[in-house]
């Protein structure tokens, strides 16, 4: 499956992301491996959306901790290392265990810029079978409010698949 050809994903954005999820379910089918699962839906991602999407990849709760992030498979520039739960925008998603959307992270109290080129990200969080926060996908974009409702509701969709499809 993955060295098949890929159509071309539909222009409008709500398609664009059920064939991304259609895609990367029928890649991750079968794989054990959550690093895998991860990687090729960051990779997935960020390719479908070269122009809004800078920075694309999970912050995965450190079990040993319980209360901080430390990153994992993303795509783009260098990342932080580790965010602790309630620190800028994917600490804050992951304690509210909610998506947020931030149309201008310089407005957002604590941020964290490890990129300074970013402007604006959504986070989404990402669950286990059994219903326990395993951490949230980060998007960042260079452009300010690159984000909507489209957005939210396909990383949803896409993220509430990763570790439960088997
Ligand atoms: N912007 C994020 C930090 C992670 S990186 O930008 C890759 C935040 O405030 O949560």
């Amino acid at each position: 499956m993955a060295e098949a050809a890929r159509a071309p994903l539909p222009s409008d954005k709500a398609q664009a992301y059920a064939a991304l999820r259609a895609e990367i379910g029928a890649v991750i089918a079968g794989e054990p491996s959550r690093t895998a699962r991860y990687a090729t839906a960051s990779s997935l991602l960020a390719n479908a959306f070269p122009d809004r999407f800078f920075w694309t990849g999970f912050y995965l709760v450190d079990e040993a901790k319980g209360d901080e992030l430390v990153v994992g498979p993303y795509q783009g520039t260098l990342g932080c290392l580790r965010i602790p739960f309630g620190k800028g925008v994917c600490g804050a998603a992951a304690a509210q265990r909610e998506t947020i959307i931030v149309p201008d992270v310089h407005a957002f109290p604590g941020h964290i810029a490890c990129d300074s080129r970013s402007n604006s990200e959504i986070v989404t969080p990402v669950f286990d079978k059994a219903g326990a926060l395993v951490g949230v996908l980060d998007v960042d974009s260079t452009q300010f409010d690159a984000f909507d409702a489209v957005d939210k509701a396909g990383l949803e969709a896409i993220c509430g698949d990763l570790l439960t499809l088997d």
